[in-house]
């Protein structure tokens, strides 16, 4: 349940920037139930009404519960930009980052770096839940574990959202130092279960349908959110249906090169619809080649055309050269996709670590960059 919204089946679509569009959504909607939220839009560019902002909030007309990611460091722009949404009819759910770490965001005390400053982070996120309570809109938070293995504050900050109001809680199971490195801690998912009494959902290493089955028996979650494992795999949220209705006997879905091309070209198609024309819906497209193709014996002179098309009908031409009977690689199962990057110190602003209780809002943090 997120407020009085049934989630069937407990899967969210992690916001993922640069990802996470109206035609990215629409093409995992049609695969199986869920709640699919949008991309990260900073709490200051919405309230200014920046345009580029405001398209990137597009939900289609069919989104029945439209989710939206806001990213924010100052606890009355949060609530401001909360406020917006409810009022201009914006979005049916919100739910706040604190799990970016990108080091241009953490250097200035934002994303990850934040739940460190306990009382600065209980005041956005209770002006956030004060803010939306009037429109209904129930409000949720996504976390790290922490900054590092020695600064840990996922069950403090989640039970400090608790108390703030929030209809549930995420923990991507990693902390701001271990980046995308590692493997998800999910026993850190079951300790804040245990700690909580409000939803919790887990996040970290859902690569198949079954993954997220034994996510739920190891921690006992109420749901889970899933990122990259469904990169260049929109029917990720087919499987995770059919796991969670059918149980561990169902049948993956393994799509041969031909279905794959023809959700490709679906998929660049959307884009360009979303983003407005060929040119910047095609280049946008590109990054997920590599995705899609993944594990399938194609050869690097048409991956590479591939990844350099500018037009739908060079993408079509291009996909007619693979093989259609290819089947879908077992290799590429259950493995790792997208981000896989080092862990890296965290950097933060001087002084940060021995000021927990300092409640000043870090100057230059809000930004575009994002993360989680
Ligand atoms: C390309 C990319 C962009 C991301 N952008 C965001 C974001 O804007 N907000 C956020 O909370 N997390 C973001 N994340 C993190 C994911 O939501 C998720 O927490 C993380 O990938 C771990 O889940 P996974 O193992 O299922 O991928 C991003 C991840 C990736 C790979």
């Amino acid at each position: 349940m997120l407020g009085d919204h049934v989630v069937n089946p407990p899967v969210v679509l992690a916001p993922m920037a640069g990802i996470t569009n109206v035609a990215f959504r629409r093409l995992c909607r049609e695969q199986g139930g869920g709640v699919y939220v949008c991309e990260m839009i900073t709490t200051r560019a919405l309230v200014e009404r920046i345009p580029k902002t405001l398209k990137m909030i597009a939900f289609a007309e069919d989104e029945g519960f439209r989710s939206l990611q806001l990213y924010g460091v100052d606890p009355d722009v949060t609530a401001a930009a909360v406020r917006m949404i409810g009022e201009d009819g914006l979005a049916d759910h919100v739910d706040l980052n604190f799990g970016c770490p990108v080091p241009k965001v953490t250097r200035r005390g934002g994303g990850s770096a934040l739940p460190w400053r306990r009382r600065l982070f209980g005041r956005i996120v209770s002006q956030a839940v004060a803010a939306a309570k009037p429109f209904g809109i129930p409000l949720t938070i996504k976390m790290r574990k922490g900054i590092d293995d020695d600064h840990l504050t996922y069950v403090e900050a989640g039970l400090a959202a608790q108390e703030a109001g929030v209809a549930a809680v995420a923990l991507h199971a990693r902390t701001a130092e271990q980046r995308y490195s590692g493997k998800a801690d999910w026993d850190a998912i079951a300790t804040l279960k245990q700690a909580l009494d409000v939803p919790v959902l887990g996040n970290g290493d859902i690569w198949e349908g079954s993954d997220a089955l034994r996510m739920v028996a190891h921690t006992g979650v109420d749901g889970v959110v899933v990122g990259r494992g469904c990169l260049g795999r929109p029917w990720l949220f087919a499987d995770l249906e059919a796991a969670f209705t059918q149980g561990g006997d169902y049948r993956p879905v393994l799509p041969a090169l031909g279905e794959v091309a023809k959700i490709m070209s679906r998929h660049a198609e959307l884009l360009v619809d979303a983003l407005g024309d060929e040119k910047h819906g095609c280049a946008d497209f590109r990054k997920h080649i590599a995705w899609y193709l993944k594990g399938f014996p194609v050869g690097g002179d048409l991956r590479r055309s591939l990844a350099m098309i500018s037009s739908l009908a060079e993408l079509d031409d291009l996909l007619g050269m693979l093989d259609p009977a290819l089947p879908f690689p077992a290799d590429a199962l259950g493995q790792p996709r997208g981000r896989v990057n080092a862990p890296g110190k965290v950097s933060l602003p001087y002084g940060w670590l021995d000021s927990r209780d300092d409640e000043s809002v870090p100057e230059g943090a809000e930004t575009d960059e994002s993360g989680g």
